[in-house]
């Protein structure tokens, strides 16, 4: 049997999308009544981290722990990665001890690598390319808001990154359309936008993306990687900030998402994210039980 891999959304069906979003909102309701599950018993899963990050290493190695299986954390800076061992071999190595990997890193080439060598299956914890572990949690917490997605309206503002180009890959598998507003120079890969045909429009102003939306999307400015560039792009996406005007050509009961972690004043007003409309805390918490989810449908 081929090892399934979870380097983006487009791995898996629309089908098995959904039963695994099901799945989540199914552990989350087990774990708040104390209902113990905890199918992967004596199961051990690598979380490589290039990059840094809070939110994935704490739903990772928390939902391990409530699943009955170990994390284990591991940083080039502590391990052989750092010292020039090769991707291909560390990948052998690693998945002959455990029944999963998550990596977090730079080039989504490095990651595609991993896991052309590795004989357990990868999970994308974020490249530059794609993020699509918070898609999941993105999805359920529409899901659990508002039902189902399909024929909804999303309006993405900022850049078109690693998360942007994932909310591409959700509109194909989830059957929305998707509406980007970003700034000239900052559009999403152009492949990728064809791959999703009339779903996906690419507009240049923030407010013609977010007109009529049902949720709307943002980001940080200047993703890990590009912090040299975070004063030019303050200035680049000046017009791209989320406020409460920007929520005003929404749908009036359009909801507010962001991946967080997120910079007030920049790519979203207080206002905005501390308001009425903003899932951010949910969207955050659904990491965990989304990617619990994740992991029993890989290790099982
Ligand atoms: N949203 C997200 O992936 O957060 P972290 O960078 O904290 O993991
Ligand atoms: N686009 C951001 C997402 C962080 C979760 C980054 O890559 O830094």
């Amino acid at each position: 049997m081929t090892t399934r891999h979870f380097l983006s959304l487009l791995d898996f069906s629309s089908s098995e999308l959904t039963e695994l979003i099901g799945h989540a909102i199914d552990v989350k309701q087990k774990l708040k009544r104390g209902i113990q599950h905890r199918p992967l018993e004596g199961k051990a899963l690598a979380m490589i981290f290039e990059k840094s990050s809070t939110r994935t290493r704490v739903s990772f190695e928390t939902g391990m722990y409530q699943l009955g299986g170990h994390a284990m954390f591991l940083s080039p800076r502590d391990c052989q990665l750092g010292r020039g061992e090769l991707i291909e071999d560390s990948a052998r190595v690693i998945s002959s001890m455990v029944d999963c990997i998550m990596a977090r890193t730079f080039g989504h080439e490095r990651l595609e690598l991993l896991a052309e060598h590795s004989y357990t299956p990868v999970i994308n914890g974020l490249t530059d390319y794609l993020h699509p572990c918070q898609l999941l949690a993105d999805m359920q917490t529409w899901f659990e808001q508002r039902g189902n997605i399909d024929g909804a309206t999303v309006a993405w503002i900022g850049d078109g990154n690693n998360m942007c180009h994932s909310y591409i890959n959700a509109a194909i598998r989830f059957n929305f359309k998707l509406n980007i507003g970003c700034p000239v120079g900052h559009e999403p890969c152009d492949s990728l936008v064809q791959s999703a045909a009339d779903r996906v429009r690419v507009f240049h102003s923030a407010a013609e993306a977010a007109e009529n939306a049902d949720l709307i999307v943002t980001d940080v400015f200047a993703s890990m990687g590009q912090e040299q560039e975070q004063q030019e792009r303050l200035k680049t996406f000046d017009e791209f900030q989320v406020s409460a005007d920007i929520m005003a050509k929404a749908d009036k009961d359009a909801l507010f998402m962001h991946c967080l972690p997120a910079h007030r004043g920049e790519e979203v007003t207080t206002e905005v994210l501390e308001g009425s409309q903003s899932v951010v805390w949910q969207e955050a918490e659904n990491r965990l039980h989304a990617q619990k989810a994740l992991l029993e449908f890989l290790m099982q």
